[in-house]
């Protein structure tokens, strides 16, 4: 694999000790990638597919064409030719139902995409404008039906109520699309019986509808263990899912899809951040925050796991509550929740946070000119 790097550290410590990164530093555990691809591939009961937004870095992306995925959740162009490359001759799941006509054009011609969803029927003019019906051309419709009690809520902006859904996948069928489905419970979902809740509404949709569902899209969703996180093992959701398939469909059960982002790389990376100044007893600016690769804690609300390194030594003693700060000159480059570190933090001292692989490095921006984070293959790192 082109991307390994030819040196790889045992643990944090060894890194930092080698190293000692000034920039803020992803470090990514190929064992731990491959065990959570594996946990998937044995426990979900159908198409194991990863949805690429969640870290569409180039590493990620060949170590799962690597361990076998073969189809891939895509949301824009970029995406498509980034699987492309690092991935080739996947399978790709236009899955964003925002999309333009010409972006449209792009993925059926140029990548070849053959599955597309919708929420909405003026996407379903939209997508026949552009590709004419065919039995080959898989819809799937995205319908919501409740939110789950705990995740971060996709609800307010994308999927059709179940009336709305029926409507709209009798029209699907009758211009001579393959019909499908696809939910998403919303991310970091706590509560495995959400699935439950859409799989029993997906098969009320397709009867109503009279279409045959070959397959149902049972989205993403699947949670880290956040130590904020209350959620069940993966393998309740897992056996959720399945009892739920079996209850609604029976011996006419349609193949099943899952795209989890979150729940197949969270684990395999943990964020290196130094501390370039300490101020007072409560607050440390780090070398990054919510314009680079914390912006997601101002979005979902989850505490990661984190421990404080000076040099290649754990910081321990005395602990309270301090206010961590980004780097950039924007007073909104603050992490809304307090985190509880050692009392004697100082400049040059590291905060690792665990279960980083999500959300992070996609999410990167150059805001101030700080554009700059690295990446280092480390074996044991913070879960
Ligand atoms: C269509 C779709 N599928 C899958 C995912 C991945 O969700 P998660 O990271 O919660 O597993 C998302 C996240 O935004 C999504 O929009």
């Amino acid at each position: 694999m082109g991307r390994a790097p030819s040196r790889r550290y045992a643990n944090t410590a060894e890194l930092i000790a080698a190293e000692e990164p000034d920039n803020p530093s992803f470090l990514f555990s190929e064992r731990l990638l491959v065990n959570a691809i594996d946990t998937f591939k044995s426990g979900f009961d159908g198409l194991l597919t990863y949805a690429v937004k969640a870290n569409p870095s180039p590493h990620i992306l060949e170590i799962m064409h690597r361990e076998g995925l073969t189809a891939y959740d895509v949301a824009s162009n970029t995406e498509m030719a980034l699987i492309n490359q690092y991935a080739p001759g996947a399978t790709m799941h236009y899955n964003n139902p925002i999309k333009s006509r010409r972006e449209i054009a792009r993925a059926y011609e140029e990548f070849g995409v053959r599955s597309f969803t919708i929420d909405h029927v003026a996407q379903l003019d939209q997508l026949a404008a552009v590709i004419p019906p065919s039995e080959d051309v898989e819809v799937t419709v995205r319908f919501k039906a409740g939110k789950a009690l705990k995740s971060y809520d996709f609800g307010t902006k994308f999927g059709v109520m179940e009336d709305g859904a029926i409507s709209i996948c009798t029209l699907t069928k009758a211009m001579g699309y393959s019909t499908s489905l696809c939910f998403h419970v919303g991310s970091q979902c706590e509560d495995a019986y959400a699935y439950e809740r859409h799989i029993a509404a997906a098969g009320r949709i397709a009867l109503a509808s009279g279409i045959e569902l070959g397959r149902l899209n049972v989205g993403g969703g699947f949670p880290a263990t956040y130590p904020s996180s209350s959620a069940p093992p993966l393998d309740v959701y897992f056996d959720t899912i399945r009892t739920a398939v079996a209850d609604t469909f029976g011996s006419t059960k349609p193949q099943l899809i899952a795209e989890p982002g979150r729940g197949l790389v969270t684990g395999s990376t943990s964020l290196l951040l130094r501390v370039k100044h300490q101020r007072g007893e409560q607050s440390v600016y780090l070398n990054d925050g919510v314009y680079g690769s914390l912006m997601e804690a101002m979005i979902v609300e989850f505490m990661p796991p984190l421990r404080v390194w000076r040099g290649d030594r754990i910081l321990t003693g005395e602990s309270w509550g301090f206010t961590i700060f980004g780097p950039t000159c924007d007073s909104y480059d603050m992490l809304p929740q307090s985190f509880i570190l050692p009392e004697s933090i100082a400049e040059d001292d590291y905060i690792e946070f665990g279960l980083m692989g999500a959300y992070t490095q996609a999410s990167l921006t150059p805001f101030n000119g700080f554009d700059r984070r690295d990446l280092y293959w480390v074996d044991d790192i913070l879960v």
